[in-house]
């Protein structure tokens, strides 16, 4: 068998142990070849691709980003933006040139909606959910969401002391999309005593209100903010606008703008910082490592098993497979009933509500 993969949409911690964990167990289990496709579907198009063996994956398992790069803006169906050219015939000629019997694609929902187009066009996928955002549908986890909320809760515990110290009230911004897992997981993992995520709309004036009370008691206020939350009254904060994307909104400070209405209402200083990329860069997490392993082999067994079209998932704590067609272009918000959320509330963490 000869199968390519490939990583597609923004990079995660371990993106590299999937490659690794899927190389090795298609070679040593079923004497496969394996060919990486470099920067995502845009490989398929330009012809980037290197063969992956044992040597080629030799101690990548705790590196960050992708041996293989990756692509956000490449869609092979609409060609760079909404109105591009379909060039998915080149992709699949491409295929067809290497002779790859099936592909396994490493991605969240964007790149899940085109690995199902491409398996509806005759080239057999396996997918593999990654997403710092841990938003995808029907797995519990995706993988690289351990490593950002790692980062998230450390931000906090340093915010935490220069807060202390200063009096003042800390706001930190986490990535996320329209999702508040990255912000709801890594502000209790970090102590933060608001924690604002986009499924529940806040209200500046509550959030003003808690951190007088605490400026008459704690004498500081940690604030974690998700970067697709809004205020009941408000839209989302957006960074920019990437015209060519098929996900064209970038989200991002929202943090500032908090801050900025805070500070009038208050009388610490209120300052906010962008936590940003360094959420998605670094090393996996020993448990992103043990998961993204996981899902790779999971992946092997079903290239090797021929159930394709379907993409590995984490139930509890067993890995699974659905339909790529469940998963693709959907997204998962933070139930309004997860017990995490009464679990704050209860510990008199605000969510602005
Ligand atoms: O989906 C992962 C993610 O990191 C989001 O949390 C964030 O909104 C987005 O990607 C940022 O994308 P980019 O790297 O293109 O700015």
């Amino acid at each position: 068998m000869h199968v390519g993969i490939l990583t597609g949409g923004g990079d995660c911690p371990g993106l590299n142990a999937v490659i690794r964990a899927v190389t090795l167990a298609l070679i040593n289990e079923g004497s496969a070849r394996v060919t990486g496709i470099e920067r995502g579907f845009l490989g398929l198009i330009t012809g980037e691709h290197r063969p992956l063996d044992g040597a080629a994956v030799a101690g990548i398992l705790a590196q960050g980003g992708t041996i293989l790069g990756t692509h956000n803006r490449c869609d092979p169906f609409h060609f760079f933006g909404a109105s591009g050219a379909d060039v998915s015939a080149q992709a699949m000629s491409r295929v067809r040139e290497w002779g790859l019997d099936a592909l396994v694609v490493i991605g969240g929902d964007g790149t899940m909606a085109i690995a199902d187009k491409f398996q509806a066009l005759g080239l057999p996928v396996v997918g593999v959910p990654k997403t710092i955002d841990n938003d995808l549908c029907h797995t519990d986890r995706s993988f690289g969401f351990d490593s950002a909320v790692a980062v998230v809760a450390e931000a906090l515990d340093r915010l935490e002391t220069t807060a202390r110290s200063h009096g003042r009230v800390m706001i930190a911004e986490t990535m996320g999309r329209y999702a508040g897992w990255i912000a709801l997981e890594g502000g209790i993992a970090g102590a933060a005593d608001v924690i604002l995520i986009p499924e529940v709309p806040y209200h500046v004036e509550t959030v003003a209100e808690i951190c007088r009370r605490r400026e008459a008691s704690e004498g500081y206020t940690l604030i974690c903010v998700a970067e697709g939350a809004h205020p009941i009254a408000g839209g989302l904060t957006v960074r920019a606008t990437i015209a060519d994307s098929p996900d064209p909104l970038r989200l991002g400070g929202v943090g500032a703008v908090l801050a900025s209405q805070l500070q009038p209402l208050l009388n610490s200083e209120v300052r906010a910082t962008l936590l940003g990329h360094v959420q998605r860069g670094g090393s996996p997490t020993p448990y992103d490592r043990v998961l993204a392993t996981r899902f790779g082999y999971h992946a092997a067994q079903l290239v090797r098993q021929q159930r394709f079209g379907r993409m590995v998932v984490l139930k509890g704590e067993d890995c699974d497979s659905v339909p790529i067609a469940e998963v693709a272009g959907r997204t998962r918000p933070v139930p309004l009933d997860y017990p995490l959320l009464q679990a704050a509330r209860g510990l008199g963490v605000s969510l602005g509500e």
